[in-house]
């Protein structure tokens, strides 16, 4: 989604707002060009799901603007006020490079990276989690609701409740927690459970995580098991799941727009006209499994199960995540195979897999779902995937299929999907056979049931059912 943004002067509500959300980005970041720079909308499901949410709401956003240092930002985005928290270059490499997405991200994705626990990292960690925690602690009003999103945060909750007693803290986390096994390797792994401690209510994307960090809180600190929750430190700490969602009103407007609409046909003329489209997007992450899509569909051009002209795949890859060289590397693991692939396949004019770099205007995303026929969601680990939630919604016809990873957590609830174990080649190969032979009364049968379940539980009702739990935390204080 792109977005461009006027720059106005720095807001200066700090102090009075009754909803503050807090999260690494703000919902726009700086992005030079050769051309100069450009306040877009940021990449993700954190800042597609907030967005709607906060923008009927009178709330301020506090976050990094995507470029280090004290940066003059817009004052608002889509009517939200935005507060920036500024981070230095090393803070950067450190804090967001480091630990969060060097320690954290691989770890809470089953580790399918290694893990680095770096001291420096971690001293990083604390500090801008202060500094977040301060610029939060600034912003809220008396009594206020603050709301602090995802993994880069998980100290703001204690470090607030010690600077602003009287708000109410929620936290919630958009990508998985972690079993046991895996958590107990994090050097600092009981100060990041007493961080999150600090919140009155942590919420987790599904049941397993929000079990997974019950027994670990039972197991490192001294909290113990209450209603709901937990007892720590003379108060209650609730603890749920609640899947995040999209918004699906706005998004099936956009589906049903007839310039979108005509873009859905036009694409499919300028991909030949295929008989199959298939179609991946996401940013360009390793947990997201790219790699052994592509490399399923390449076996199935092999078997001429998928054949040039007839059957075509779009992967467009969102750049994320750059300084990284995990990501990197994953990008030229992806490109190598991609080249390869259509040097095998490709005839001229006929490519076998059309490859796109970059970020898309979120019509021409909507046009793209319109245009495919399967939908290729395989993440080896993911916290929810709004991208399957987005395709199902899109198909207002009820056709088309989506294939979706059983490690997603959209998993637990688009049960009528293709579900598909991602590690297994011959699986995502079988699921895409069944996906391209589905009897279409049975694929417009799963689809219905598939848009019903994201229909009745659309982004507000996320939003609504996380901040009422918050306002009923328990008042009584323990002995
Ligand atoms: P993550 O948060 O890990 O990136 P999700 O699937 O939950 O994964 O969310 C991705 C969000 O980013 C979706 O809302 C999707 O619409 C948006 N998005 C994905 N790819 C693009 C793209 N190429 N251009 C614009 N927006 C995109
Ligand atoms: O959902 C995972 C997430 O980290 C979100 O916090 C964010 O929306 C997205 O990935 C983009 O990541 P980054 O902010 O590192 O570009």
């Amino acid at each position: 989604m792109e977005h461009e943004v006027r720059a106005e002067p720095v807001n200066t509500v700090a102090g009075s707002a009754g909803l503050v959300v807090v999260s690494n980005r703000l919902p726009v970041r700086l992005e030079e060009d050769g051309t100069g720079s450009r306040w877009r909308t940021s990449p993700g499901g954190l800042v597609a799901a907030l967005t709607p949410v906060l923008r009927g709401r009178d709330g301020v956003w506090v976050g990094w603007s995507g470029q280090p240092g004290h940066v003059r930002h817009p004052a608002t985005h889509e009517g939200i006020a935005l507060h920036a928290v500024p981070i230095s270059d090393e803070e950067l490499d450190d804090f967001y490079v480091g630990f969060s997405n060097g320690t954290l991200w691989p770890l809470y994705h089953d580790a399918i990276r290694s893990p680095s626990f770096e001291r420096r990292w971690w001293q990083a960690y604390v500090t801008v989690n202060h500094r977040y925690a301060e610029a939060a602690a600034a912003a809220a009003g008396h009594g206020a609701t603050v709301w602090v999103h995802d993994y880069h945060l998980q100290l703001v909750p204690m470090m607030l409740r010690g600077l602003r007693p009287d708000v109410r803290i929620g936290f919630f986390l958009h990508i998985p927690f972690p079993p046991q096994e895996l958590f107990v390797q994090l050097p600092w792994r009981r100060e990041i459970i007493e961080g999150l401690l600090g919140a009155d209510l942590v919420g987790f994307q599904v049941p397993g995580a929000a079990s997974n960090f019950s027994r670990l809180a039972r197991r490192l600190t001294d909290a113990g098991s209450a209603e709901d929750g937990l007892h720590h430190d003379g108060r209650i700490v609730r603890v749920g799941a609640f899947p995040i969602s999209i918004d699906a009103a706005e998004l099936e407007a956009r589906a049903t727009d007839p310039a979108v609409l005509a873009r859905a046909q036009g694409l499919r003329h300028d991909l030949g006209d295929p008989q199959v489209m298939l179609l991946g997007v996401d940013r360009l992450d390793y947990t997201k499994g790219i790699e052994q899509r592509v490399r399923a569909v390449g076996e199935l051009f092999e078997e001429e199960t998928l054949r040039t002209g007839e059957h075509v795949m779009v992967q467009i890859a969102v750049p994320s995540r750059e300084d990284d060289a995990h990501y990197q590397a994953e990008r030229d693991d992806l490109e190598r195979l991609v080249g390869e692939v259509n040097g095998r396949f490709s005839t001229v004019g006929h490519p076998a897999i059309h490859y796109l770099h970059r970020s898309v205007p979120f019509d021409e995303l909507v046009a793209l779902y319109l245009a495919a026929d399967v939908m290729l969601v395989t993440p080896l680990r993911d916290g929810m995937n709004l991208v399957a939630k987005e395709y199902v919604t899109a198909r207002t016809d009820a056709t088309g299929a989506l294939v979706l990873s059983e490690f997603a957590g959209a998993a637990r609830e688009l049960r009528q999907a293709i579900l598909v174990n991602p590690h297994d080649l011959d699986g995502i190969k079988g699921a895409i056979r069944l996906a391209i032979e589905l009897e279409p009364g049975d694929a417009r049968s799963r689809m219905r049931r598939l848009r019903r379940v994201v229909r009745n539980a659309d982004v507000y009702a996320w939003a609504q059912s996380f901040l009422t739990a918050l306002q009923q935390r328990a008042e009584i204080v323990l002995p």
